[in-house]
C-alpha cells in the first residue's frame, strides 16, 4: 500500500512533528503543497490544542496529522530533583537563580481520553504517536473516525510490536534524527542504529508501509530512503529555518553555524535521549547522565537557567533540538522545501 493511498497524500513525504518549534502554519503550509503536514500536540494543553487544531483545519482541505507522545507519567522523586538540582548548582549560583523557587516545569503531556475528545472535534486523517501507543481503548477511539494510526520505531522489535498493535504505518526513526529517540521497548542506547540500517530491516519485518526518518535533508536523501524500501519519508530538521516554524533566533543561528555538524544524544533537558546541536549544558554535564529525574520532569530545573541564558543571547542551556545532517535547513516556504524534497521521489521512479 502507498501512503498516497494510505493518507490520501499527493507526495509521500511526511513533515515531522515538531514540538516547541512549529504550530500550525508549517502543517498548513506542507499540507496544501501536497505534503503531509503534522501539528505536534505534546506541549499543548486542551485550550492551546482546540486553537491550533481549528487553524489547520481553516488552512487547508487536505489531510493532515496530529502527533502526541504517549509516555507514562513518572511519579515525581523528591530526593532525585534535589541531589539533580544540587548538581546544577554552580549553574544557578552563576546566574542568581534561587533552586527552592523553581516551579514544577510545564513538562509535556501524553495522549489522554481529553486529547481524544478534542481531536474527535476535527477527525485528522493521520494521528501519529511517539513513545509507542496509547492504551487500546483510547487507540480504538482514534480508529473509529477512520483515522490512519502511525507509531515511530527505532528498533526492528519496536516496529513488529507497533504492527501487532494496529499501526497502520511506521516511521523507522535512524540514530540520526534530531529531538527525541521515540525508544519505548528499552532504554539501551546500543540498540539504536542508523536510518541506512534500520529502514530495509524494519521493512523485511513489516506488512505496513514504512516511513524512514532521520539524516533526510535533500532529494537525493529522499531517493536513497525510497531505493532502501521505504513507503515515504518525514522530515524534520530541514524544515527548522522556515518562515512558517517558530523555531527561535538563538536556534536558527546555531544551524545555520558549523556548530550544527555536532550533534548528541542528551536526556538533561527532558529526561528522555534527543538529538540536539552540542551546547554548554551538554558538554560540561553530559550530553548523557544518570542523574536527571525522569522524563518530563527534568525540564523543570533547566528551564530558568534557559531562560536566562536566552535573555543574553545564548543558548548555552536551550533545547537545540537538529538531526545529525542539518544541510538541507534553508530560509524559504517549507512548500518550497517540500517541493525541494520532492524531487526525489521523481529520481527514485
Ligand atoms: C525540533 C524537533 C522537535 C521534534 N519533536 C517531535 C515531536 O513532538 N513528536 C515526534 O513524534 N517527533 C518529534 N521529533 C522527531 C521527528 O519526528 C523526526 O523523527 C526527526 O525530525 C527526523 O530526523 P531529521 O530531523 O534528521 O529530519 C522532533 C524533531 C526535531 C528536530
Amino acid at each position: 500500500m502507498t501512503l498516497r493511498d494510505l493518507f490520501g497524500i499527493e507526495l509521500p513525504i511526511v513533515q515531522a512533528p515538531m514540538a516547541g518549534v512549529q504550530a500550525s502554519a508549517l502543517a498548513i503550509a506542507v499540507s496544501n503543497a501536497g505534503g503531509l503536514g503534522s501539528l505536534p500536540c505534546a506541549m499543548l494543553g486542551p485550550e492551546a490544542m482546540g486553537k491550533e487544531l481549528e487553524a489547520v483545519a481553516a488552512g487547508t482541505s487536505r489531510p493532515y496529522n496530529v502527533n502526541f507522545f504517549c509516555h507514562v507519567p513518572p511519579r515525581p522523586d523528591a530526593a532525585r530533583e534535589a541531589a539533580w538540582r544540587a548538581a546544577l548548582a554552580p549553574f544557578f549560583a552563576e546566574f542568581g537563580i534561587d533552586p527552592a523557587a523553581i516551579p514544577a516545569g510545564a513538562g509535556r503531556n501524553p495522549f489522554s481520553a481529553e486529547a481524544a475528545e478534542i481531536l474527535g472535534r476535527f477527525r485528522p486523517a493521520v494521528v501519529s504517536f511517539h513513545f509507542g501507543l496509547p492504551e487500546a481503548g483510547l487507540l480504538a477511539r482514534v480508529k473509529s473516525w477512520g483515522a490512519k494510526v502511525v507509531g515511530c520505531a527505532t528498533t526492528v522489535e519496536e516496529a513488529v510490536w507497533l504492527e501487532a498493535h494496529g499501526a497502520d504505518a511506521i516511521v523507522a526513526q535512524g540514530l540520526e534524527a534530531g529531538g527525541h529517540r521515540g525508544i519505548f521497548l528499552t532504554d539501551d542506547l546500543t540498540t539504536q542504529v542508523g536510518t541506512f540500517a534500520l529502514v530495509p530491516q524494519v521493512v523485511r519485518r513489516v506488512g505496513v508501509p514504512v516511513i524512514a526518518a532521520g539524516g533526510i535533508a535533500d532529494s537525493r536523501g529522499v531517493a536513497a530512503a525510497l531505493a532502501l524500501g521505504a513507503a515515504g519519508v518525514q522530515v524534520g530538521t530541514a524544515y527548522l529555518l522556515c518562515p512558517e516554524a517558530t523555531t527561535t533566533a538563538i536556534h536558527r543561528a546555531a544551524l545555520k553555524s558549523e556548530a550544527s555538524r555536532h550533534t548528541a544524544l542528551t536526556n538533561l533537558i527532558t529526561g528522555r535521549p534527543a538529538r540536539g546541536i552540542l551546547n554548554r549544558l551538554m558538554r560540561e554535564v553530559g550530553p548523557m547522565s544518570d542523574a536527571p529525574p525522569q522524563f518530563p520532569l527534568a525540564t523543570a530545573a533547566i528551564a530558568p537557567l534557559r531562560a536566562k541564558a536566552e535573555a543574553k543571547g545564548s543558548g548555552d542551556f536551550s533545547p537545540l533540538w537538529s538531526g545529525e545532517n542539518a544541510t538541507g535547513c534553508r530560509e524559504a516556504p517549507a512548500a518550497e522545501v517540500t517541493r525541494e524534497l520532492a524531487k526525489g521521489i521523481r529520481a527514485a521512479r
